[in-house]
């Protein structure tokens, strides 16, 4: 094979025969395919995309790449939730637990977070002693023992993928649908879990802000895991408005302790819920109650038995901030709008997320939202705090908060959280 001909034959909108597809992401890992031409195959796909079968026969190809796990000796069903990340995204962190109450396995493998958008890790790592890297073993013993992991995605899946996507990031070609969707599958597939559920967000806070492109990347997606043998299901979900109340780390954490103790805002409980369901219904338990789990109880002691095996204290403090600057509503009136993408990079100002892989991130660092859009605020009333370490940083969160939200007269009408179920 010659990366030319493949190359040429992407530029050309010809098919591309499944042996060469195979031979260019094998090569290209192992370096015998150079990042230039890599980085030209990327583009020509951008500019004319992948037939279906040319996004499985992609997928594969990365997934073969590195080790596949597989959790068919456990002896119950495993499902797992991948979102696509948005400002105020927990959901993982009560919806885990709770899925796990009904006997099915959960196995989270997560990731951090890089820009705007927060990631799994990083939250929980707020909770002292926490520990994301597990053994495979490990792994193994607590999907068994106590039914939900959340842990770092290990080095060994789809590395193939790792070194495209940092080629994508630097060759302006992550926006690609056949790329995207073969890049997250090829790590779902090769986790081994047997069915999946995609939360595919759109709104200014998502990867995706345009509705009918989230839509084709979740259809994308859901063809995808179905032709590979993995039942999938995605949900779109509306990301203009941050999630709960709480962005950043340790106050998502918080948040989420609420929502597995019975309350929490009602955008985190409706989402959860919805989800829990969704990956239910894979997992063959459709008429789960999951609402009397986060009532009762059942949702916390997985929560709790989760954080323990990972070395963590479920009743250890949080780490709070060292500074806090509150901002009150200008008028009285209704909060019309809170915009999810300027609230995701103030809190990512503030230490929240980080700038480069290598970056720390401030667990105590993000944003208090005390009221969201439809609530009614009297003149003075506190409408979100920053919260940082250094009061130094609070002027350039301020300046990304400019114009981002807004009091009026009418309360502004009312938009599904979920759009549309997709399968
Ligand atoms: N997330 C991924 O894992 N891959 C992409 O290509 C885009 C988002």
């Amino acid at each position: 094979h010659d990366a030319v001909d493949v190359i040429r034959a992407k530029r050309d909108g010809k098919p591309i025969p499944e042996d060469a597809l195979r031979w260019l992401v094998d090569a290209y890992t192992r370096g015998y395919v150079m990042d230039a031409q890599m980085a030209a195959f990327a583009m020509a796909v951008l500019l004319n995309g992948m037939s279906r079968d040319e996004i499985r026969v992609m997928t594969e190809a990365m997934i073969a790449s590195g080790e596949r796990m597989s959790f068919a000796d456990l002896g119950k069903p495993t499902v797992d939730k991948h979102s696509t990340g948005g400002v105020g995204d927990k959901i993982t962190l009560p919806l885990a637990p709770l899925v796990a109450v009904f006997g099915v396995a959960v196995p989270q493998l997560s990731g951090r977070g890089l820009g705007h958008t927060g990631g799994t890790l990083d939250k929980l790592e707020s909770i002292p002693g926490w520990r994301a890297a597990l053994s495979n073993d490990e792994l193994f013993a607590q999907l068994r023992d106590v039914g939900a992991v959340i842990c770092a995605a290990g080095s060994g899946l789809a590395p193939a993928d790792k070194k495209l996507y940092a080629l994508r990031d630097v060759t302006g070609t992550v926006e690609a649908i056949p790329l995207i969707a073969s890049s997250i599958m090829s790590k779902k597939i090769a986790e081994g879990t047997d069915s999946l559920v995609l939360d595919v967000k759109f709104g200014s806070g998502a990867f995706m802000q345009d509705v009918d492109r989230a839509r084709e990347l979740a259809r994308t997606m859901v063809a995808l895991g179905t032709d590979s043998g993995v039942a999938t299901t995605a949900l779109l979900t509306d990301m203009n408005t941050p999630l709960g109340l709480a962005i950043g780390n340790a106050n998502e954490v918080r948040e989420s302790v609420e929502v597995l103790a019975g309350g929490g805002p009602a955008d985190v409980v409706e989402l959860t819920v919805a989800l829990a369901r969704e990956m239910l219904a894979l997992a063959g338990r459709p008429d789960a109650d999951v609402e009397a789990a986060l009532r009762d109880g059942r949702a916390m002691d997985v929560w709790r038995a989760m954080i323990s095996a990972q070395d963590g204290d479920p009743d250890a403090a949080l780490p709070t901030p060292r500074e806090t600057h509150t901002v009150t509503a200008p008028t009285s009136g209704v909060i019309t709008r809170m915009d999810a993408l300027p609230f995701g990079i103030a809190a990512w100002r503030l230490g929240a997320g980080r700038a480069r892989a290598e970056d720390a991130v401030i667990h105590a660092a993000g944003v208090d939202l005390h009221v969201k859009p439809g609530d009614e605020v009297a003149a003075g009333q506190p409408v979100f705090t920053l919260l940082g370490d250094d009061a130094s940083r609070f002027e350039r969160a301020l300046a990304a908060l400019e114009g981002a939200w807004e009091v009026g007269v009418e309360a502004p009408a009312h938009t599904p959280l979920v759009l549309e179920r997709i399968t």
